[in-house]
C-alpha cells in the first residue's frame, strides 16, 4: 500500500533532518504553508508536524513557528558504544534534567537582562571566583535553601561543579598527594586524578556508606591528604549518610589532617538530609555544587565553598583555568537565585525525580537495584551469569545507552553493574525503555 501523502512528507522532512539538510534551529514553514507547497489539508499539514515533535525531531511554540530540534547534547555519547548509537538512542548515560517551559524561563530572562540598567557590565570580564556582590546572592541562596551559613568571601562560582573539583584540587593538592575515593566513585573526579597525577585510594563500601573503620585504618597507614565523598545522593549507589557517619568521618578527617572535599551535586534532591560537611567542618571543607541538575545542565554554573585559608589558592587555580565564568551567564544564574527561581524548579526537579524512580521501581521490580526514591539514577547489578559488556552492548543495539560499572570503579574489582540516568529523556519515553531494557536483559543468552 502507498504511503499517505502526510507519512510521505513525514519521512521526507524526518531524512532531511537526520541528513543536516535541515540543520538544528531551522525555521520551518508555517502549518499554511506547508499545506499550501504540499497541496494538502492545513489539518494534514498539522498532523506532520506533531509526528515530528513526538519523533523528538522538531520543536513548536504556539505563536512561534517550528524548529528543526537541536539533538547534538544527546549525540555525546560516553558509554564505550558511540559507533552502535544513533542520535536517536533512548540516553540512560547521562543526567541532563530539563522540565517543560525550560525555552520561556531562558527567554523571559533574556528579557530582564535587556531590560537592564547597566548590561555593558555584563560585556566586562569578572574577578576569577565571580564579584562580590553574586557570591553573596549565592552565599544567601545556601543559607536559604541548605541552611549553609557561609561568608561570601569563601564562595567562589565556578563553570560547573566538575570546574568547581578540579580548580580545587588543582589549588590545593599536588601530584601524587594521596586522595581516599569510594570504591564506586563518580566518573569525573577520576579523570581529574588521572590529568592531576593525584593517588587515588580506594576505600570499600557497606551498604549504607563508606567502611569508615576501613578509612581510619587507610588514613593512619599513610599520609592522606584529602577525602572525596557524596555525603548526599552519592553517585552512582544514591547512599545519604545518616548524622553519625557524618560526625565520624568529620572526626577521621581532623585527626587525620584531611581535606574533606564535599561533592553536593545531587544533594538538593534531599530535603531531610542530615547536615553538611561543609557546616560540621568549615575550616577543612570544600563544598562543591551546581545548577547543572537542578536547572540546566547547559548553563555551566556552579559554585564552591572553600576554608578561608584556601580562598587564593582556590582563586588562583580559577585565574589559570579560565580566569572567570562568562558575566552574561553569572547574571542569569544568580537572577534565578535570588528570585527564587532555582528554589522552584528544584522542588519540581525533586518531584519529577521521584515519578521517575517510581515508574523505574515498578518497571525494573525484581531486578536487584540500588537507588533512592529521590535520586536521579538506579545502579542495575546484573544477575551473576551476565557480562557489563556484552549487556551494554546488546542494549547500545536495541538503541538504549548506558553507563557501564567500569567507569566508576577505583578498584580491579569492577562489579557487573550499569548505572541507569533516568532524568535525559521525557518523562513519557521512560517507561518503554525501561521496559525494552528489562526485556533485553531477561532475553540475553547465558
Ligand atoms: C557527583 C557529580 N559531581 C559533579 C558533577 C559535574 O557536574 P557539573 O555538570 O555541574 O559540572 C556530576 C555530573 O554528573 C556528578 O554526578
Amino acid at each position: 500500500m502507498d504511503p499517505s501523502p502526510v507519512a510521505r512528507l513525514v519521512d521526507s522532512l524526518a531524512a532531511d533532518i537526520r541528513q543536516g539538510v535541515l540543520p538544528p534551529g531551522a525555521s520551518l514553514p508555517t502549518h499554511r504553508r506547508l499545506a499550501a507547497c504540499h497541496g494538502i489539508a492545513i489539518a494534514s499539514a498539522s498532523k506532520v508536524y506533531a509526528q515530528l515533535k513526538v519523533m523528538g525531531l522538531v520543536v513548536g511554540e504556539t505563536g512561534r513557528g517550528t524548529f528543526v530540534r537541536d539533538r547534538a547534547p544527546q549525540r555525546d555519547w560516553d558509554s564505550g558504544d558511540e559507533a552502535r548509537l544513533s542520535a536517536e538512542a533512548a540516553d540512560l548515560s547521562f543526567n541532563h534534567p530539563s522540565l517543560p517551559g525550560q525555552g520561556e524561563l531562558l527567554r523571559a530572562m533574556l528579557r530582564e537582562l535587556a531590560a537592564s540598567g547597566d548590561l555593558a557590565a555584563l560585556m566586562h570580564q569578572q574577578p576569577p571566583g565571580g564579584r562580590l556582590h553574586e557570591r553573596r546572592i549565592v552565599a544567601d541562596f545556601l543559607a536559604d535553601t541548605r541552611g549553609i551559613l557561609v561568608d561570601p568571601a569563601c564562595v567562589f562560582l565556578v563553570n560547573g561543579a566538575q570546574h568547581g573539583l578540579d580548580t580545587t584540587t588543582r589549588g590545593l593538592l599536588g601530584p601524587r598527594d594521596a586522595v581516599a575515593v569510594d570504591a564506586l566513585t563518580y566518573p569525573g573526579f577520576k579523570m581529574l586524578a588521572a590529568l592531576q597525577n593525584l593517588a587515588l585510594h580506594p576505600v570499600a563500601g557497606a551498604p549504607d556508606g563508606p567502611d569508615l573503620d576501613a578509612l581510619d585504618t587507610l588514613c593512619r597507614r599513610r599520609r592522606i591528604a584529602a577525602i572525596y565523598t557524596m555525603p548526599t545522593l552519592h553517585n552512582p549507589v544514591a547512599w545519604v549518610l545518616g548524622a553519625d557517619q557524618r560526625r565520624r568521618l568529620v572526626d577521621i578527617a581532623q585527626r587525620h589532617d584531611c581535606l574533606l572535599i564535599e561533592d553536593a551535586s545531587y544533594a538538593w534532591l534531599v530535603q531531610d538530609a542530615p547536615p553538611a560537611l561543609v557546616t560540621l567542618a568549615p575550616a577543612r571543607t570544600i563544598h562543591v555544587s551546581s545548577l547543572s541538575k537542578s536547572l540546566a545542565s547547559g548553563l555551566r554554573f556552579g559554585f564552591v565553598v572553600v576554608p578561608p585559608a584556601c580562598a587564593g589558592r582556590v582563586k588562583a587555580a580559577i585565574r589559570a583555568s579560565c580566569w572567570s565564568l562568562p558575566s552574561v551567564t553569572t547574571a542569569m544564574a544568580t537572577r534565578w537565585m535570588a528570585d527564587g527561581t532555582v528554589a522552584r524548579q528544584e522542588a519540581a526537579m525533586g518531584h519529577d525525580a521521584q515519578a521517575r524512580q517510581r515508574i523505574a521501581a515498578e518497571v525494573l521490580a525484581g531486578l536487584d537495584r540500588v537507588a533512592h526514591p529521590s535520586s536521579l539514577f538506579v545502579w542495575l547489578r546484573l544477575p551473576e551469569a551476565l557480562r557489563m559488556d556484552r549487556i551494554a552492548t546488546a542494549l547500545a543495539d536495541r538503541g538504549i545507552a548506558v553507563s557501564r560499572a567500569e567507569a566508576y570503579a577505583t578498584t580491579r574489582h569492577v562489579p557487573h553493574a550499569l548505572r541507569l540516568g533516568l532524568s535525559s529523556m521525557p518523562l513519557a519515553q521512560l517507561r518503554p525503555v525501561l521496559a525494552r531494557l528489562r526485556d533485553t536483559i531477561e532475553r540475553f543468552p547465558v
